[in-house]
């Protein structure tokens, strides 16, 4: 995919509703951010019933005077396409356009994301609002880039089990398999009596008695990622014809999967993420208790980093931040207020992960509706929000982009996450935790990631690290081919085939040619039992998954009973188990003889983060911590210095042999 090169600055924008605030207020609105060093400013993406308020009824004088208002400014505008809100004159005259629950219930009016991505009638109203708007707005100078629609998939919106996604899936079968005895050998329909005789006979893998078969369920995610994916192109398409040269954009979110955002971001430029760092972490399982009170003010560290490098491998290296939490949020299930800080800390970790702009969200907290307790910059009597200051602040702290490699390449695959959901075979098996923790282990050392998809060029890493992938590829296996840096797989590695199915020889499939071990049996394991496993002469603990294997080759860990838990072959490095931290941590330590990344032992709240010529610092703890000595020791520092306060912020110059 070839992308336009960013060459501006990075800078700070705006999420804003103008048509939520009187008219009065925009111009003061507009010169205000302007002055606080704001650039760019998101409008538009939920006003389909203020520009539409009747069938065919477009009212876009206040549109037309937004943009006016803030162009005036100097700030660049960034328009949404109403789509994740189809207002309610629509749906009594189209109700079809509904999204259904895996329950067989159409969802309801009354909030957003209603809307079924297989519906046809839904395609037609989108294709006419989108068009309507950008042939109105596309050669308007003010308007620099567009983001289509909002936050897909938001609310479990991506699975829909309506009619309308029924036939669409069965369409798809057909285009996939070409006749149903296809689908029946892929599937191994012939277990359980389930054979079908044309694809008009499959149904949506819902309402089942028992588990349906997983080649379905994974067919039927692999759809609803693709309808997502076709449902955008309808808009880029629109797009690019009326708005030639502009950027677009979606904004993505923390911590999901049901669509594969490396295939949709093949048709925009620039990957964009809602990042809510308070929010997530007190919201998500994936953090322990302890950690959810520790980073309580503050998200943990590796947050935000994981979709920072995430969305950047997404966008081909063009990525943003849409939006960045300012205060407390609304829909946490607690929603405390940052430390004094984080919201500078924040932009400037997005912008050390080469983030073209970081948009705050919101420009001021609304008095009414779902999210009336939800900050922004501005409280709801306009007066200046604690966020307001340090956005200030940072805007006069950014300096121009510079983009690097990063060292270390972690594979990330939508795909194995939904092989994973269809059949899990342990309950305490997480793929996206399990990847997590692998770059939050890597964060810890003091690297720098680049999160990357199967079988996309690995040249130029140091250290590669494919923490599970069930389904290899040709693609894939061939990028691992021509790697010339150790790769370490994880466990359940080469286990399927792509069509769900254990291969003929065996786990990790195709790496057995390069790694002569194969997988004989498989356990899952009990989350509170640890797997004792030693290792260079040190004891450590894994858990989750142990993979049994039959092999010539020397184990270089083993568990309490013998079992080979690590083997290396030819730079292929392979855990049969799912390492703890500090295991993991270790073997990445073993693995330098091999690679030349430098690896350090931060205090536990600091991180790091390579930017060009520069090394930004952050500290996510409640204490002031200090940089280790062997990186601090003769560094001019651009910002802060090698003893960081809470929330504190560090730019110097890149460390040597990163
Ligand atoms: C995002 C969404 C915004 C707003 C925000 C609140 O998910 O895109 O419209 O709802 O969350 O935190």
């Amino acid at each position: 995919m070839t992308k336009k090169p960013a060459h501006k600055s990075p800078c700070l924008s705006v999420c804003y509703y103008p048509e939520q605030w009187d008219e009065s207020l925009w111009a003061r609105d507009a010169a205000r951010m302007a002055e606080i060093g704001i650039a760019k400013v998101r409008i538009g993406e939920f006003a389909w019933s203020v520009i539409e308020p009747e069938d065919g009824v477009l009212h876009w004088d206040w549109l037309d005077q937004a943009i006016e208002t803030l162009g005036a400014a100097g700030l660049e505008v960034i328009l949404g396409t109403p789509t994740a809100t189809p207002p309610k004159w629509l749906i009594d005259k189209r109700p079809e356009i509904l999204a259904w629950d895996a329950e067989g219930r159409p969802r309801r009016f009354g909030s957003r994301r209603h809307y079924c991505f297989s519906s046809l009638s839904y395609r037609e109203e989108t294709a006419r609002i989108v068009t309507a708007m950008a042939a109105r707005y596309g050669d308007d100078t003010r308007v620099t880039a567009w983001q289509t629609d909002n936050e897909y998939g938001c609310h479990n919106t991506t699975r829909s089990y309506s009619p309308a996604a029924a036939d669409a899936f069965r369409y798809w079968l057909k285009e996939r398999y070409g006749d149903a005895d296809a689908l029946n050998a892929a599937w191994g329909t012939v277990f359980w009596s389930q054979r079908y005789r044309s694809f008009a006979e499959v149904e949506l893998p819902n309402l089942t008695v028992t588990e349906p078969n997983p080649a379905h369920i994974l067919d039927f995610y692999r759809f609803s990622s693709d309808q997502v994916v076709s449902y955008n192109r309808q808009q880029t398409d629109i797009l690019r014809k009326y708005a030639p040269g502009r950027d677009i954009i979606h904004n993505f979110m923390g911590f999901y999967t049901e669509f594969d955002h490396f295939n949709l971001c093949t048709d925009i430029d620039i990957a964009s993420w809602d990042s809510y760092p308070l929010g997530f972490t007190d919201q998500e399982d994936l953090f322990t208790a302890e950690e959810k009170m520790r980073y309580m003010r503050t998200g943990h560290p590796d947050f935000a980093a994981f979709h920072h490098d995430l969305y950047r491998g997404c966008g081909a290296g063009r990525w943003a931040v849409m939006e960045q939490q300012p205060g407390p949020v609304n829909w946490a299930p607690n929603n405390p207020a940052p430390s004094s800080g984080m919201a500078r800390l924040w932009a400037h970790e997005a912008i050390a992960h080469g983030a073209e702009f970081v948009s705050y969200f919101r420009w001021r907290q609304a008095p009414f509706a779902q999210e009336q307790m939800h900050a922004g910059l501005l409280r709801p009597d306009d007066e200046p929000a604690p966020a307001y200051e340090e956005a200030a602040q940072t805007a006069g702290e950014i300096k121009r982009r510079a983009r690097a490699h990063a060292p270390v390449a972690l594979i990330y695959s939508y795909d194995a996450q939904w092989m994973f959901e269809a059949q899990p075979q342990g309950a305490a098996w997480d793929y996206s935790r399990l990847c997590f923790e692998w770059y939050s282990v890597l964060r810890e050392l003091g690297l720098s990631i680049d999160i990357l998809p199967p079988g996309c060029s690995l040249d130029g890493y140091s250290l590669i690290m494919a923490p599970s992938l069930p389904y290899i590829d040709d693609k894939a296996m061939a990028a691992f081919k021509q790697a010339d840096a150790p790769i370490l797989f994880g466990p359940r590695t080469g286990a399927k085939t792509r069509e769900m199915q254990i291969p003929p020889n065996l786990a990790p499939g195709p790496l057995q040619k390069f790694l002569p071990l194969k997988v004989t049996r498989s356990e899952s394991l009990r989350a509170d039992h640890r797997e004792e496993i030693l290792f260079n002469n040190e004891t450590f603990d894994s858990g989750v998954w142990l993979d049994h294997v039959e092999t010539a080759l020397r184990p270089r860990a083993v568990t309490r009973d013998g079992a080979g838990a690590l083997y290396a072959e030819n730079g292929y490095w392979l855990l049969t188990t799912w390492p703890s931290r500090a295991l993991l941590a270790a073997v990445i330590r073993s693995m330098r003889s091999e690679t030349n990344v430098g690896l350090h032992a931060l205090p536990r709240d600091l991180r790091l983060r390579q930017y060009g010529a520069e090394t930004f610092a952050f500290n996510y703890g409640p204490d002031a911590a200090t940089l280790p000595s062997e990186i601090a020791v003769g560094q001019t520092f651009r910002l802060g210095d090698a003893t960081l306060p809470p929330a504190g912020v560090a730019a110097f110059s890149a460390i040597k042999g990163r």
